[in-house]
């Protein structure tokens, strides 16, 4: 069995080394542009560009080394549809992204930056403690990893919402679908908590008109994709101390541009795309197991809806 490797940064060789620790019959094969090579059956790659997805007709499969499909599906024209594309589902970041939620939403409920500030300013005052009742984090995209975040809120009490395409019946949330279901989970979160693929339904989705929707003084959170928001509006919405506050793992361009105007924005925190990294051993335990499972001619998890986009 031969797998071709194709990474966005080059770094193919730990990959190979984890897949001869977890996958010792396969023999991989690192993509090189214009190099002649024998067919491959699997594909594992992040970030190709079309011309190598062009190669790929022959494979069985084409597994992903992230979460996200919307990348790949650019190029969808230069994949057959019979090849299967399979994403990463969870392989370690359900536990990251419950992290960095859990980080943003504790750290806006118990006003840590307004105690920092204070602090700065050699202030002792005790703020206002805000109800925990009255502080409902609202999550779109109950998905593999929207799922492992609400369960990590679950113990903090706060009334949780989610929003899903299809209607969801989750222990202790409030699920919400379709076009009402957003209207009722924006005008009831506190903190919203993007968690949905891109795709033709969710870009821009966080515009002004939705955004308008939360509460006075609710915080976002962004750890999907930079094109589900409206980045005007999203600063407009803040200036005006609608929004009081994002946190934004995600952004329309990547890096940041240095002349972006979120950098100037304190009530903006930025982190660099890190909520929630790919586990390299963790997913290629997956991918190996996934390949066996196709060998032996078993369905797989994971497997990307094309119609869908995710
Ligand atoms: P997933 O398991 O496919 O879950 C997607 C969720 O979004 C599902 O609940 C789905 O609804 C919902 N959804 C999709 N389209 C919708 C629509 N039009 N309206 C309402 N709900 C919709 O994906 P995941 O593994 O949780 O990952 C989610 C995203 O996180 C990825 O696509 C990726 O972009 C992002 N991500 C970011 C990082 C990072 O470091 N920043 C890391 C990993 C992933 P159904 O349940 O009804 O299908
Ligand atoms: C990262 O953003 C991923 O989709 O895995």
């Amino acid at each position: 069995m031969r797998i071709l490797l194709y990474r966005g940064d080059g770094d193919t060789a730990p990959w190979a080394e984890e897949f001869a620790r977890h996958l010792p019959e396969a023999e991989t094969v690192a993509w090189q542009e214009g190099a002649s090579r024998a067919p491959c059956d699997y594909a594992v790659t992040w970030g190709a560009p079309e011309p190598a997805l062009r190669e790929l007709a022959e494979v069985k499969a084409i597994f992903l080394g992230g979460a996200g499909a919307d990348a790949i599906l650019k190029h969808e024209d230069a994949i057959p549809r019979h090849v299967p594309i399979v994403r990463l589902g969870d392989a370690g970041m359900g536990i990251q992204m419950a992290e960095y939620v859990l980080h943003a939403v504790l750290r806006y409920y118990r006003r840590f930056d307004e105690y920092e500030a204070l602090a700065r300013a050699g202030e002792w005052k005790p703020l206002p403690q805000y109800r925990r009742e009255e502080f409902s984090v609202g999550v779109l995209g109950a998905g593999v990893l929207g799922m492992h975040v609400l369960e990590a809120l679950k113990p903090f009490g706060f009334p949780l919402h989610a929003w899903s395409r299809s209607v969801k019946k989750i222990e202790g949330v409030q699920a919400h679908a379709g076009e009402a279901g957003l209207d009722t989970i924006l005008r009831a979160s506190r903190v919203v908590v993007c968690m949905l693929p891109l795709t033709a339904e969710t870009a821009n989705l966080l515009n002004r008109t939705n955004l308008a929707k939360l509460p006075q003084g609710a915080y976002l959170v962004n750890v999907a994709r930079g094109a589900q928001v409206s980045e005007p509006d999203l600063l407009a919405m803040v200036k005006a101390g609608h929004i009081a506050g994002a946190t934004l793992d995600v952004f329309r361009n990547e890096p940041l541009p240095v002349q972006h105007p979120f950098w100037q924005e304190p009530r903006i925190t930025i982190t660099p795309h890190i909520s929630a990294l790919t586990q390299r051993t963790e997913s290629v335990q997956q991918i190996a197991n996934k390949i066996r499972q196709l060998e032996k001619g078993e369905a797989i998890a994971d497997v990307i809806n094309r119609e869908l986009g995710y």
